[in-house]
């Protein structure tokens, strides 16, 4: 097909979200930006080797200066890109605002729920417009194989706590929420919210990629009385520190998740989840 010639069995994808644009303590081999069928991807895939020898593709997911909105992202183009060089597994990494007390910004959040409230204006589907009619399961949309497996590691970054499970509201933006729609999320049970794992997490899906996500929380959103409502300026201050901590995660999470990838056999981190979506990609 059209991305054949990107291939380069690159198992392992990252991407990273507001404030973690590169990736420290690996070495860069490579930087490829796929044409795929849906355009390209915010920026160059970073391929970069791991202490073990084994590599991994990094994609910023708002391009390398951040400049892309998050309605703006090409989501399709990112994961389409990434499964180009041959990604199987992402992990990715997203600033979110925190809907619960206990989530204090700083800590990271394992979701394993996604509720929608984007506005439909985002290319969420790789079968839009192909005549092909495929339906991906999407009611667990987060790899619990993955998402165990980072859990696992949380003593690597001891000074903040890594919340196993909770779910994410994905609003369109750029705007923030309004307080009386933080606390309507909050009633719905959500933990957090972001602005980008929808459709992110549905076309990895689609894609067969197994996914994950680690929620960095960077404000309360707007729900909490006692403060202000969410500026820009807080989110960016504990952006740095939440950068440095998603790096240290990724490193000590990396070993044990090249060994399951990279081994020969099959591998049940990489076992696709739906069955008829493989054939939008032949
Ligand atoms: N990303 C970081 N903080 C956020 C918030 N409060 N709402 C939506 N997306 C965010």
């Amino acid at each position: 097909s059209q991305t054949d010639s990107y291939f380069r069995d690159v198992r392992i994808g990252v991407i990273g979200g507001t404030g973690l644009y590169t990736l420290d303590g690996l070495t860069v081999k490579e930087e490829v930006t796929p044409v795929t069928p849906w355009g390209e991807p915010s920026g160059p895939i970073t391929i970069a080797e791991t202490a073990r020898g084994h590599q991994i593709a990094f994609l910023a997911r708002h391009g390398p200066s951040h400049s892309v909105l998050p309605s703006e992202v090409n989501y399709r183009a990112n994961i389409a890109a990434l499964k180009a060089v041959g990604v199987q597994v992402i992990l990715a990494f997203s600033a979110v605002g925190s809907l619960r007390e206990e989530v204090r910004p700083g800590d990271f959040v394992l979701i394993d729920q996604v509720i929608d409230r984007t506005k439909g204006v985002r290319g969420d589907s790789f079968f839009t417009g192909t005549g092909v009619t495929a339906h991906a399961s999407f009611g667990e949309p987060i790899s619990a194989l993955l998402r165990d497996l980072v859990a696992k590691h949380d003593s690597a970054v001891p000074e903040i706590t890594v919340h196993a499970s909770g779910t994410a509201v994905c609003m369109e933006g750029p705007a923030f929420s309004t307080r009386a729609e933080s606390n309507l999320y909050r009633s719905w049970g959500a933990s957090v919210i972001n602005m980008t794992c929808i459709p992110e997490s549905k076309l990895a899906r689609e894609a067969e990629i197994t996914y994950a996500l680690v929620c960095m929380a960077t404000d309360y959103d707007a729900w909490r009385e006692s403060e202000e409502p969410v500026t820009v300026a807080e989110v960016m201050k504990t952006m740095k520190v939440n950068a440095a901590n998603a790096r240290t995660l990724l490193l000590d999470v990396l070993p044990e998740l090249e060994t399951a990838v990279y081994s020969p056999g099959v591998c049940a981190l990489t076992k696709p989840e739906t069955g008829s979506m493989q054939y939008a990609f032949q």
